[in-house]
């Protein structure tokens, strides 16, 4: 079957607080992503994924929403949001904006209202509950960003519920009134011409029909929200009525964030008979929390991890084989950088980026390249937790000392995890704060930024970011580039704990990936590589057979008789 445009393009995703200030408030704006467009395009980018720039109090950097049909002044206005959309489709890139629809800030006009009285016309827009007889809230379920999902209300004197903070309170998808507003607020998005949506959180947004206490699972005798409410049965016929009202008859893509939904699901919502184009799922970026996400109890690297990221993603190869598609990604703003978060800490962050490149390009699926992944952008670690600004870190570093733990070992969870890895500014030149704010800017640049930035990568043949405009050609253009898009996934030396190696295959033509994940130098048996020419390597003088530490190559073949036959049949 013929691939669509979202499946042979590349997504870039920007985090707009972070990416580019014009007026040197010291925060991103929506200007700044404008400017950057024909940077974008150096990196053959189709799409863009806009983090939430709707009007919002920040207290989730923007998944706070207070209006879904305004801009937030700290971004700009409306206008230059149409002037993005307007100059991004002249350049051939679609806008592809975050729906964020389990909850709302508690600032939006529907909680206000919602909030003042058990009868008022939005009373039951959002999930209210009465206290249990000794006063305690309804149920015992954590928050994702810590402490009790439930906060009491004075003037209702009731509970209302919120999966993440406190000001993002869940709305009420039972309510067919509170669905129809959320279907209105995407419809006008479509109609100012984006490109598609990423769909957050959205496993949460039915609720069980009775809701009750679960097991501890951390220190403070709560249960995490998640393992209460995810992916609740029924689900489905919410979302079946989203795509018809929305998605349907669009010539757009939707991503929708799915923890939880794994393999065996994902016929259900993806793919010919499924609701969305792709799904998020995060089995190979949750590897270190086989109990769940509590960052103070996470294993850490080790070099056990590879086996169980080359299963990952083999498993979502396989599931996404004859039907349905996938996001390939390795970095986003909820996750640290990807050359700490599988590598060693003596790594070089360098040849980890590349390494990671060639994986994520090499895959089947839709390559996402996060903000400052291009350029090989690494995790910062502050002294003190006063100094994040990420709510989830905080969260967790309290549930940390909580549980016993020292701030010592606290603070390191934080380092390793914290969302603020990924969202300290862009680095685009070696001038004051990296080129990215004439003022003072929301986080710290990192300080590496005089060699990791654009200007001084753009200029240099090995740097990173030369690797990814490579790859990135090699997937949309010359032989390969259909293989890469469309072709099968095999996996090769399933057996080794050190190389991530797979073929993948269309009509003759094969590519060949080989990713040494480990410090050592790596052999393996070069007659798989028999009659294939090098497409691209990590390293200078790649050798068959023979990966150095971190080293990753790409190999192509063509098996005449096989191609000639297939274009004979196509003629
Ligand atoms: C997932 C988003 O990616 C994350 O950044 C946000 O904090 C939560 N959903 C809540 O909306």
């Amino acid at each position: 079957m013929a691939l669509k445009w979202w499946q042979k393009t590349v997504v870039y995703q920007v985090y707009p607080k972070s990416f580019m200030d014009t007026t040197g408030s010291g925060q991103g704006d929506i200007r700044g992503i404008t400017e950057k467009l024909d940077y974008l395009k150096t990196l053959g980018v189709g799409a863009v994924w806009l983090t939430p720039v709707y009007r919002s109090p920040m207290v989730d950097n923007g998944y706070d929403i207070a209006d879904y049909k305004s801009i937030d002044p700290s971004y700009g206005t409306m206008k230059d949001m149409e002037n993005l959309i307007a100059e991004a489709k002249d350049r051939n890139i679609r806008i592809v904006m975050d729906l964020v629809y389990n909850h709302t800030s508690d600032q939006h006009a529907w909680f206000r209202e919602s909030r003042k009285s058990r009868d008022n016309a939005k009373s039951d827009w959002y999930i209210w509950r009465d206290a249990k007889e000794d006063g305690a809230p309804p149920t015992n379920w954590r928050s994702i960003f810590g402490g009790s999902a439930w906060t009491w209300c004075e003037e209702r004197q009731q509970y209302y519920l919120h999966t993440f903070a406190s000001q993002q309170p869940d709305l009420n998808w039972e309510n067919p009134q509170v669905r129809q507003a959320l279907y209105d607020a995407a419809n006008f998005w479509l109609e100012k011409g984006v490109g598609g949506f990423r769909i957050d959180a959205i496993v949460y947004i039915k609720k069980p029909k009775e809701l009750l206490d679960g097991v501890p699972d951390g220190g403070d005798d709560m249960v995490n929200i998640h393992t209460m409410t995810a992916n609740t049965p029924g689900i489905l016929d919410f979302l079946r009525e989203f795509k018809e009202k929305v998605f349907a008859g669009h010539d757009i893509f939707t991503v929708a964030e799915a923890n939880g939904v794994g393999p065996e699901d994902l016929k259900h919502w993806v793919g010919e008979n499924g609701i969305f184009d792709m799904l998020f799922e995060f089995s190979h970026t949750c590897l270190e929390f086989p109990e769940g996400e509590i960052w103070y109890k996470a294993e850490g690297y080790s070099p056990r991890l590879i086996p169980r990221l080359k299963a990952c993603l083999s498993a979502s190869q396989a599931a996404t084989a004859s039907d349905g598609w996938y996001p390939i990604f390795f970095e986003n703003h909820d996750q640290p950088r990807c050359v700490r978060h599988f590598f060693p800490d003596e790594a070089d962050p360098g040849a980890a980026a590349k390494a990671m490149a060639m994986t994520l390009f090499t895959l089947r699926g839709t390559p996402f390249v996060y903000q400052g992944q291009e350029l090989g952008m690494d995790n910062v670690a502050w002294d003190s937790i006063e100094d994040y600004d990420d709510i989830s870190s905080h969260g967790q570093y309290e549930l940390a000392i909580q549980s016993g733990c020292s701030p010592e070992k606290a603070i390191r969870a934080v380092h390793r995890y914290s969302r603020d890895n990924a969202r300290t500014p862009m680095q685009w030149d070696r001038g004051r704060q990296a080129g990215f704010t004439s003022g003072t800017p929301w986080l710290p640049v990192h300080e590496d930024y005089a060699m990791c930035c654009v200007e001084a990568e753009a200029q240099e043949e090995t740097s990173v970011l030369s690797f990814y405009r490579r790859l990135s050609h090699l997937r949309r253009e010359g032989n390969a580039a259909e293989v890469l898009q469309g072709g099968s996934y095999r996996e090769l030396l399933p057996e080794r704990e050190d190389i991530f190696a797979f073929c993948r295959k269309l009509r003759g033509r094969e590519t060949f990936t080989f990713v040494n994940f480990t410090g050592k130098t790596a052999d393996y048996d070069k007659e798989l590589l028999e009659g294939a020419e090098l497409l691209l390597g990590s390293m200078e003088n790649a050798c068959k057979g023979t990966l150095r530490p971190y080293e990753a190559v790409c190999y192509y073949r063509e098996s005449e008789t096989e191609v000639r036959s297939d274009e004979n049949c196509r003629q």
